[in-house]
């Protein structure tokens, strides 16, 4: 049953203050929970129902005696308490399991080591509470456990006490002086070791950071420390929001469904976001770790200082928090060009998985209007979009103005729980005379209307008056429950490039000089006229600059003029667009051309690429100023995914065989040019994974796959040779596994004996070994082998279903990330899919339901595809054994068929 937005209510109870007791056992942990609680007297009387899952409940007592109670559901309620708006105390005893929870929500076991995740509606697996984020109480935790075995015991806030007990037990009592929601709650015990760094603030406060993990992994915490450190200095320095606490703590665990959680004072994140070291983690991994450490420690402002009233409301934090950890991560990069490439990969992410959400059966609002489950819309939605709708707030504002909203924001609301709306009118009324605030109800739309709006941009350049006429014009297709749209306000960033490439002045009728090269309007209407006088030339447009707002631009560009746009945009976001629009125009004219055939083997064995495209992108790779991550950028085709979205009608293995045949011609006919790429950025010298050093890495690492594919194609035995010397003697992760990714990915002879190599060197390391699995389950299917590896790896000793980021590695690198091989005409790929969501929802319902929305887009898939992917939900969908997670998402996917 959905629950809805409109039907919020505040809450009849408060809870002042909780005392959690917890003798800590993996079978059976026992949990006392004494709350101080009153009656909200703004609401009408009522009830109290406390929510519980999966408890075993023995003793429930009101002012320390007993009292009559029932259970509705899942639910506990008590009816007979005291009257009036006097505070009084309840005591609840129940007991949990956390050895048997796989869902690991509430308390669970890790390798021995006990952990919690609360967010959402997590909490209630741990105690009967009002397990919704705008009850919030001040916590005290005693935490009871053998010493042994649980020698560290940790929760929110301050550590105030702590001892030995009888029988080789110990105890730990903590204090969050700060109040919070339930989902913030977190606990953490056993045997771990910390990282420790002593800081001083700008405003001269001490404290203390840790970054716990399991003996034997100090070694890999330095970066997450670094990135700690950074962030507290930059949110001061940006936002001048303090860190609050004495101290503050990161603990990781390889068991957890997402990437971290920002619990108050203790971030419970997965390794993968905490552990680095060169030998074992990649350039990526550095960033995202680097990134990740910043996103959860931002949310001590955006999320926990002043938290969501209700789930409806989650991008308040998410998009807010996503916004700030972008930012951070570009101002660590330092350059103009680094900023944009930063930009380049957000974007992407966004137009390869939130653009597709919002065009099929899962989209919803960035504030959505109902749910089933609320795990299920922790999505790219809430978060990458709610983060562009931030953006764009940031930009009509200006830095200054932002920073002006942001201290009104904490000004009004901290130390409350409140909604997207509450923040958007913060931003607006810190800054009156702005665009924001003349159109906030509309700007609003963002929030209340899921789908990606479409601009359509075409311009008239008049010879004889010297105007160039620009007309915008927007629209938006309809999403399940919202047939119709209203306008956005779209803020389009853009400036006008002469023939030769050169900046043309920006003048409005009625300017008498003109303003800077680049300017932003404001499109509200669905259409607007634009004209620009004092032309000398028919110009070029640049529109959308640095992707200004989060819509799909539709503008008739000749070759031509996407040619000038490449080689000369000074915004660096249109130049690498530009790149992409040649490319994709390459890619969906020849999947439509029935001239151009695939062979036996499925591949094309024509030349596609345009000469005029070869050469642009030489200059690209050869080009003096541009930096090499930029260029790995520009040089990258755009995914499958992203050209499947361009399509009525999806043929998978069409646009595989398109695609690949377009990168083996980059391939062939730069040979020269990726050899000169691949020797001028080797690097000497100590491992640095800062964005420069990883941006040359980079190329260098694409250079080295394009000459690998293309000595298959020539028979050619030295480069793989090379790739072989490479990927033995790196010195690095990054350098190693571009070798070893090279030569799998050009399908070599030589990609056996080393992935048994690798495997060999790092099956002590089970972030490496996520690699290794995830690069066999996702490496190119050339002769249809792909499934039968993926379920020879479930067979692999090191192989647990149970283990999320394992499971991950396995089956989504399959299914979400190897379209080329998922997509079987024998819809085998399908039934593989099926099965695994039934086997994983019966053990960690989150996981399946990420993998159920493998198949979001089947409605877009050809003949025989469609009706394969079409069965294989029903087949899902027919179990009556669901979780709610499963079944929303599936139920959704079928939804009008
Ligand atoms: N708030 C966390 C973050 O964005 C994510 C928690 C997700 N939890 C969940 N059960 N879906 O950092
Ligand atoms: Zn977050």
């Amino acid at each position: 049953t959905a629950v809805h937005r409109s039907d919020y209510q505040a809450p009849a109870w408060w809870i002042d203050t909780v005392e959690l007791a917890f003798d800590l056992d993996p079978a059976k942990t026992r949990v006392l929970n004494k709350m101080r609680l009153r009656r909200n007297s703004a609401v009408p009387a009522q009830p109290l129902r406390l929510d519980g899952e999966e408890l075993n409940l023995s003793r429930v007592l009101v002012n320390g005696a007993g009292t009559s109670f029932k259970m509705e559901g899942s639910q506990l309620v008590l009816e007979n308490l005291p009257e009036g708006e006097e505070a009084f105390d309840l005591e609840i005893f129940t007991t949990c399991a956390p050895d048997k929870n796989t869902q690991l929500m509430g308390l669970y076991v890790s390798q021995g080591t006990f952990f919690t995740q609360c967010e959402a509606e997590g909490f209630r697996r741990i105690t009967y509470f009002l397990d919704r984020p705008d009850v919030m109480a001040t916590y005290t935790v005693v935490l009871r456990a053998d010493k042994a075995q649980f020698p560290v015991l940790l929760s929110n806030g301050n550590l105030v006490e702590q001892g030995d007990l009888d029988g080789g037990r110990h105890f730990a009592k903590w204090h969050d002086p700060h109040k919070k929601p339930s989902y913030l709650f977190a606990l953490v015990a056993g045997k771990l070791v910390a990282r420790q760094q002593r800081i001083t603030s700008r405003a001269g406060t001490d404290h203390l950071l840790e970054v716990y993990v399991r003996p034997g992994d100090l070694g890999k915490t330095e970066h997450a420390m670094r990135s700690l450190m950074a962030s507290v200095a930059w949110d001061e320095a940006r936002f001048g929001l303090p860190l609050d606490l004495e101290r503050f703590m990161i603990v990781a665990t390889s068991d957890f469904n997402m990437g971290a959680m920002e619990n108050k004072g203790l971030n419970i994140f997965n390794t993968k976001y905490v552990l680095a070291s060169e030998a074992t983690a990649t350039d990526v991994d550095f960033a995202n770790i680097e990134s990740v450490v910043g996103h959860e420690y931002f949310h001590n402002w955006t999320g926990n200082r002043v938290t969501c009233r209700d789930w409806f409301q989650l991008s308040l934090k998410e998009g807010l928090t996503v916004f700030r950890d972008q930012e951070f991560s570009m101002d660590l990069a330092g350059s103009p060009s680094a900023r944009a490439v930063k930009r380049i990969e957000d974007v992407r992410v966004l137009r390869t998985a939130q653009f597709p959400e919002d065009a099929g059966p899962m989209a919803h609002p960035v504030r959505p209007d109902s749910y089933v489950e609320i795990n299920n819309f922790y999505t790219v939605t809430i978060y990458e979009k709610g983060a562009e709708v931030v953006r764009m707030m940031h930009n009509l504002v200006g830095r200054d103005g932002f920073a002006r909203g942001m201290k009104l924001y904490f000004e009004r609301h901290d130390g409350q729980a409140v909604t997207c709306d509450d923040f958007a009118g913060a931003i607006a009324d810190a800054n009156p005379d702005s665009d924001l605030a003349r159109l906030l109800p509309q700007f609003k739309h963002w929030y209340s209307q899921a789908g990606t709006p479409r601009v359509r941009a075409t311009g008239q350049y008049d010879a004889a008056a010297r105007t160039y006429t620009l007309t915008l014009a927007q629209s938006c297709a309809p999403t399940p429950g919202q047939a119709t749209k209203e306008p956005f306000v779209i803020p389009v960033e853009l400036g006008l490039l002469a023939q030769d490439g050169s900046a043309l002045p920006l003048q409005w009728p009625g300017e008498d000089t003109p303003g800077a090269a680049s300017r932003t309007v404001v499109l509200s209407e669905s259409s607007v006229q634009l004209t620009f006088v004092n032309v000398d030339e028919a110009p070029v447009p640049s529109l959308l600059r640095g992707f200004s707002a989060p819509v799909v631009l539709d503008v008739d560009y000749t070759d031509a003029e996407l040619l000038t746009l490449l080689a000369h945009d000074s915004d660096a976001f249109n130049r690498w667009e530009a790149g992409q629009r040649l490319a994709l125009r390459i890619a969906i004219n020849t999947i439509a051309d029935s001239a151009i055939q695939t062979g036996a083997t499925g591949q094309i064995d024509q030349q596609i690429l345009p000469d005029s495209f070869v050469q642009a992108m030489r200059a690209v790779l050869r080009h003096p100023q541009l930096d090499a991550a930029f260029k790995e950028l520009a040089l990258a085709l755009p995914s499958e995914t992203y050209i499947a979205e361009q399509l009525e009608v999806v043929d998978p293995q069409r646009i595989h065989a398109v695609r690949e045949a377009m990168r083996l011609q980059l391939a062939t006919a730069l040979q020269a040019d990726w050899q000169w790429a691949y020797e001028q950025h080797q690097h000497s010298g100590a491992y640095r994974p800062d964005a420069a050093s990883a941006g040359r890495r980079a190329l260098a690492g694409m250079a080295l796959h394009m000459l690998c594919l293309a000595a298959q194609h020539t028979g050619d035995a030295v480069w793989p040779g090379k790739a072989l010397q490479r990927f033995k003697d790196a010195g690095n992760m990054t350098d190693r596994f571009n070798a070893l990714n090279a030569l799998v990915g050009s399908g070599h002879a030589l990609a056996a004996p080393a992935l048994a190599r690798f495997h060999a060197q790092f099956k002590d390391e089970p972030l490496v070994l996520d690699k290794w699995f995830a690069l066999q389950a996702g490496a190119c299917d050339r002769g249809g082998q792909v499934l039968a590896q993926v379920k020879q790896l479930m067979n692999h000793p090191d192989f647990s279903l149970k283990n999320p980021n394992r499971a991950r590695s396995v089956i989504f690198s399959y299914c979400n990330a190897n379209p080329g091989a998922f997509h079987r005409a024998d819809a085998a790929g399908y039934v593989f899919w099926s099965e695994r969501v039934i086997e994983l929802d019966a053990i960690n319902p989150q996981v399946a339901a990420r993998l159920a929305r493998a198949l979001d887009r089947w409605k877009k898939l050809a003949e025989p595809w469609r009706s394969g992917a079409r069965e294989a939900i029903a087949r899902v969908a027919a179990r009556p054994d669901l979780s709610n997670d499963v079944r929303e998402v599936v139920t959704r996917a079928l939804a009008d068929e």
